[in-house]
């Protein structure tokens, strides 16, 4: 029974609501000041656009970065360049410092001297300088008699030009991303830093804790989150590793708030998310849920159920496959999740709702009839084709087939060195293949190797179309009677690629005779050109295809020109606001917005190494020893919000209205999965750690209370 009351508050809730409407929308940071100050600030920001995004002054964006160009985001927290990020964006690096005696993985890692930190080797820091409107000048010369191969080259020739002379001018990185499908061009000025170094990690057990079993999922207990440090040289720039060079000098860097979150607070996201499929027409989603991701899911589970038996029996390969798995599991369930929420949410309904009023309004007008009057009729035709979707299939499994067997790719990698047997620089190329060689072999498991390209081998047999199964086939069933079992244990037996000792042999006498008819190269190439095949297929539609979703999305935003689009997530800096908030995740559910410490030991399994609790966390637990970082005797973990998030996104700040870091994105919840292509208010969340939680196992739990010195915590 509903009383008045609840009711009169639920018309205030929605009144307000009208106002201050927000959680969707991944916003360019220069363009929060035109958009969306009025309603951050009515919500509970009290900073101004400036110390959000400037040019001008020392500003929030000047303390956010992606990594590794794209892979994930991370704060800088300190003014002697530490920076903040998920754990699972450190996961490659921490296991890749660790080994069988020293595994930073399961004990977790800390510097507790500047000189014990960790360099990094191949970890990038990139700072926006700032961004810029280049749409007119993108555009310039662009007209709409062109076709799309034209439209595209004029673009390109424009684009590297306005590049070329922003760069020389600034001496900084840029680079101009279409937005909108091509309605729009923006400009990015970087800056990045390559001395990167570890600094600490918890264990596993806390930052992993859950494992994948609990990823996508709420309630959460996971503390993922790492420690690292960005190094310039001595005037500030960026340097390659050296010991001279010294703690980056930030411009900005944030502070951090123990006041901790409630329901309703408001809260912002600044990050640098992947990509997003918003604009995906019903016959997308068709495609996706009859064919993209169930290939998807099939293929990733084949190498998964191999790695994970040889992972669970020997720790030095759990130790080598540890990221590959970590990756593969992330993104298979992350595909399952998305079909079930795709269905569950009616997502397709949606999209067909929207495409019939997108299809009546165009018919009310010539000039749209004109211009957007194909749109959905070249989309569906597109879908349709089933030589698109047979090359699809091709690329799905090939692409898998290809990252996923080690034995391919470094002799499709070493195999350069055929084309280069009498240019000037073949000894420096051997050279720098005997140490790659050196460090590939470290994560190399013959055993397994052979039995997942086995089963690789037979996936793609049996869902890809002849066209596109390579000749490797004939031969297995030439030489081999179609036993794909014996022809693996040949390549293994007979390839220079099974071991280092026999590719080190190799490439101190190197023949070219020796790699063309090694049978792992030929193996690769006869596989790569399948794919190239199936690549050209797929780009024969590509114009029509980027076509007909640039005019639809100019022609959604024609119609609805109260509303105020934002762009798909591109690796660009964007921002996203809204509050902490609980949900309910199915009917009868309700799921409150922060978990603690508790949660932990209930979920403590200590046969189930996902759910080990390590003694000193249940120590400091029973003792309830947790310093400042408690909410009234409470030891808050993860906590839930409203933003709008994707992939790239990990480790990205979240910040409160008076712009202090009071958690780190780390995931989304399975119910919402299908949020690339959707928003749904009502049951996508966004899972943060609790900057207090991180606070607690640096100090309490590790006893690296010494790098709190340089933060800025507010009490
Ligand atoms: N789902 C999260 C993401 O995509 C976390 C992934 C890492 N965790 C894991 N258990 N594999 O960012």
């Amino acid at each position: 029974m509903k009383s008045t009351r609840i009711s009169l508050f639920l018309v205030f809730v929605s009144f307000c609501s009208l106002f201050a409407r927000a959680d969707e929308g991944m916003w360019l940071p220069m363009l929060v000041s035109k958009y969306n100050m009025n309603a951050m600030q009515q919500m509970g920001l009290r900073l101004t656009a400036d110390q959000i995004y400037s040019v001008n002054q020392a500003c929030l964006k000047d303390a956010l970065v992606s990594l590794d160009h794209g892979g994930c985001t991370g704060s800088i927290i300190s003014p002697k360049g530490l920076l903040i990020t998920n754990h699972h964006c450190g996961y490659e690096a921490i296991a890749e410092q660790s080994s069988v005696g020293s595994n930073f993985l399961s004990d977790g890692f800390w510097a507790m001297r500047p000189e014990e930190e960790l360099p990094i080797t191949g970890k990038t820091v990139s700072f926006l300088i700032r961004m810029e409107d280049v749409t007119a000048r993108v555009l310039a010369n662009v007209t709409s008699a062109m076709d799309e191969g034209e439209r595209a080259s004029v673009i390109q020739k424009e684009t590297d030009l306005i590049v070329k002379a922003a760069e020389t001018e600034s001496g900084f990185e840029v680079s101009v991303e279409s937005m909108f499908e091509g309605n729009e061009y923006y400009m990015f000025y970087y800056q990045t830093f390559t001395d990167v170094r570890m600094v600490g990690a918890p264990p596993s057990s806390i930052g992993k804790f859950g494992g994948d079993t609990d990823n996508w999922m709420w309630p959460r207990h996971t503390g993922d989150f790492c420690l690292l440090r960005v190094y310039s040289a001595s005037d500030g720039k960026p340097a390659e590793y050296s010991k001279n060079n010294v703690p980056l000098q930030p411009k900005y860097f944030l502070p951090l708030s123990l006041a901790g979150v409630k329901e309703g607070d408001f809260s912002m996201i600044l990050g640098y998310p992947g990509a997003t499929d918003r604009y995906l027409t019903s016959y997308g989603i068709s495609e996706k849920l009859s064919q993209g991701n169930p290939a998807d899911i099939k293929a990733k589970w084949a190498k998964m159920e191999v790695m994970k038996k040889y992972m669970d029996g020997d720790e030095a390969t759990r130790i080598a496959y540890a990221g590959d798995y970590a990756y593969l599991a992330n993104f298979w369930k992350k595909s399952l999740q998305e079909s079930k929420a795709l269905q569950r949410l009616k997502v397709f309904d949606d999209k067909k709702k929207t495409e019939d009023a997108f299809q009546a309004w165009v018919q009310q007008d010539e000039g749209r009839k004109q211009t957007y009057g194909s749109v959905m009729n070249d989309f569906s035709t597109l879908y349709q084709t089933s030589a698109l979707n047979r090359a699809n299939e091709a690329t799905s499994y090939a692409g898998e087939l290809l990252m996923g067997a080690r034995i391919l790719y470094i002799a499709f990698q070493t195999g350069e060195l055929v084309s280069r047997f009498d240019s000037a620089d073949f000894k420096d190329m051997v050279s720098s293949n005997k140490i790659k060689a050196a460090k590939f072999y470290k994560t190399f498991n013959p055993a397994l190797e052979k039995e997942l390209l086995k089963n690789m081998l037979r996936l793609y047999v049996s869902n890809v179309s002849e066209q596109y199964i390579p000749d490797c086939y004939t031969l297995i069933n030439k030489k081999f009677r179609g036993d794909i079992g014996k022809y693996v244990d040949h390549m293994f037996d007979h390839s220079i690629f099974a071991s280092e000792a026999s590719l080190l042999e190799f490439l101190n006498n190197p023949r070219k005779k020796t790699i063309k008819k090694d049978p792992a190269y030929v193996a690769a190439n006869s596989f790569i050109s399948s794919y190239m095949l199936a690549r050209l297929a797929q780009m024969t539609d590509e114009d029509k295809f980027s076509k007909a979703r640039r005019l639809y999305i100019a022609g959604l935003r024609e119609m609805q020109p109260e509303t105020t689009f934002y762009p798909d997530a591109n690796s660009t800096l964007r921002l996203t606001y809204g509050s902490v908030k609980s949900y309910s995740p199915a009917d009868a559910l309700y799921a409150d917005y922060y978990t603690s410490l508790q949660g932990v030991m209930e979920k403590e399994d200590s046969t189930n190494a996902e759910f080990v609790v390590s003694p000193k966390l249940k120590d400091l637990y029973s003792k309830k020893d947790f310093g400042p970082y408690a909410e009234k005797g409470v030891m808050h973990v993860c906590f839930l919000t409203t933003h709008d998030i994707t992939g790239g996104n990990s480790g990205s700040p979240v910040i409160n209205g008076n712009g202090e870091l009071i958690g780190l994105a780390f995931d989304g919840n399975s119910e919402a999965m299908s949020s690339d292509i959707k928003f749904d208010v009502n049951v996508q969340r966004t899972i943060c750690v609790d900057i207090r939680y991180v606070l607690f196992v640096v100090d309490k739990y590790a006893g690296a209370g010494y790098l709190l010195d340089e933060l800025k915590i507010a009490r």
